[in-house]
This record gives structure tokens, sequence and C-alpha cells, in this order.
């Protein structure tokens, strides 16, 4: 499948949830838990704000918020496709005292009113928008003067860095065959299509002082394979 076309990216990720979860633990031998910690630390969600968890998936960057902002906070988790929401709530029931709602709705029409959001995060989400630019100027218009976002990913590297190669291996050795083993070859060999059409962390700089960002920093993690975008309104 083509990366951009978001009917194909709402199927792709539903047949993906139920394994979801445990390959994402598997392929990066639990590091996503590491990233997305260190992410919200750097945003600091603070009690009694409102944040919003864009592609949120099954909801890992939203239960870290929730716990952050009570009390008095609130957290939505927004995604295109159902079964990733339907597992984030099943696992809300297990902790329903969060102060947590989950959205269903593209990252570029979320619907959600202007300048109400404390804090906005992404995890895995920007490369899988139709135009990551238009998502970045979505982020903006919900954020309220000073509010933060960050934004975690692969990080998009020049082709000649050794770090490049590193990744390719990784994604062709490591990651389309442990996925074929659970059918979703197809799935994950995306991962790879998605990254080469990402831009960089300078051009995702670029992108999101166009969008209106008072500042924006791109940060690599973990020998420049990961980045957060940290944005501030
Ligand atoms: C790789 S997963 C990341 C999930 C979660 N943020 C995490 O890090 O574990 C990408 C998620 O983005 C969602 N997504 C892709 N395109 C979207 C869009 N246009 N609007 C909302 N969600 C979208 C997918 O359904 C999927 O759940």
């Amino acid at each position: 499948m083509e990366p951009g076309d978001p009917a194909a990216v709402e199927q792709l990720f539903d047949s993906v949830a139920p394994s979801y979860d445990r390959l994402n633990d598997l392929l990066s031998l639990g590091l996503h838990r590491h990233w997305k910690r260190r992410l919200v630390s750097m945003l600091k969600p603070a009690p009694g704000e409102h944040w919003l968890d864009l592609c949120c998936g099954t909801g890992d960057l939203a239960f870290l918020l929730a716990r952050a902002v009570r009390p008095g906070g609130t957290v939505v988790g927004l995604d295109s496709a159902a079964s990733p929401l339907q597992r984030a709530e099943q696992r809300h029931r297990q902790e329903p005292w969060l102060p947590l709602s989950f959205r269903q709705a593209d990252a570029l029409r979320t619907g959600l009113s202007p300048a109400s959001m404390d804090g906005v995060v992404m995890a895995y989400g920007l490369r899988n928008l139709e135009d990551p630019a238009l998502g970045l100027r979505e982020v903006r218009r919900l954020l309220k003067p000073g509010g933060r976002a960050g934004i975690l990913d692969f990080n998009r590297l020049e082709p000649q860095a050794i770090a490049a190669r590193f990744q390719t291996l990784y994604l062709r050795r490591i990651v389309v065959p442990v996925a074929s083993a659970s059918g979703l070859r197809e799935q994950y060999a995306y991962l790879e299509k998605s990254l080469q059409r990402f831009p960089t962390g300078r051009e995702q700089e670029r992108l999101a002082l166009a969008a209106g960002f008072q500042q924006a920093s791109h940060h690599t993690l973990s020998g420049n394979q990961m980045g957060i975008l940290a944005l501030r309104a």
C-alpha cells in the first residue's frame, strides 16, 4: 500500500490492532515505552491541564498524560481507526478513574475547538497523515497561546548517514520478518515506505514555524534512530 491514503491507512491499523502492542514491545525491545515517557517528561503535563493524544492508537501516551493531569485535567485520545480505539477503551475500563475519553476522527479534521488544549502529543502518527504540514497546522490551531506539543517518530536520516544504513537493515531484516510471522508482512513493509516521504528533523522544524509555532526544536534519541519535535505555540 502507498502511504498518505487515509482509507488505506485506517484499514492497515485496523488489521494490525490485535498484534500492535505485542509487536511494538518485541520490535523495540520495550524501548518505545522509554521514548514515550521521555516525550511526556519533556512536556511536563500538569494537574488541571487539558491534553490531546493525536493518532493515539491503543492509548499509551493518553494513559501517561491522564495520570499526570489529575486532579482536574482531561485527556482526549483521537484516532481514525476503530480497532485500536476499542483496545484503548478496554484498557480504560481497567483504570476507570483516569480522566480520559476517546474519539474516532481524522487528525487533520479533529472537530475540536480552537485554542482548547494546553498540550498535544502525537507518537508515530505524523508520518501516516495525508499531509504532515496540515497536521502541524491542526495541532497549532488546537493549542492555547503558550501551549506545548511533542511529536515522536522515527528520525528520517540522510541516506549516506551510517545510522540510516542501520535503520534500513533494522526495518528490512528485523521488522518485516518478525511481522511476517504474525501474517503482517505488507503492513510492516509500509513503515519504510512511509519514512521515505517523512520530513527530516530540520524540515519538521521549518514546517512547524510555518504553521505558526513560536518555537520548534527537533531532538534525536537512541543513536539518531528516533526523533522528538518539541513545539511551543
Ligand atoms: C503507529 S500507530 C501509533 C499509535 C500510538 N500513538 C503509539 O505510539 O503506540 C499510528 C496510529 O495513527 C492512526 N492514524 C493514522 N492516520 C491517522 C489520521 N489521519 N487521523 C487519525 N489517526 C490516524 C492509526 O490508526 C494508528 O492507530
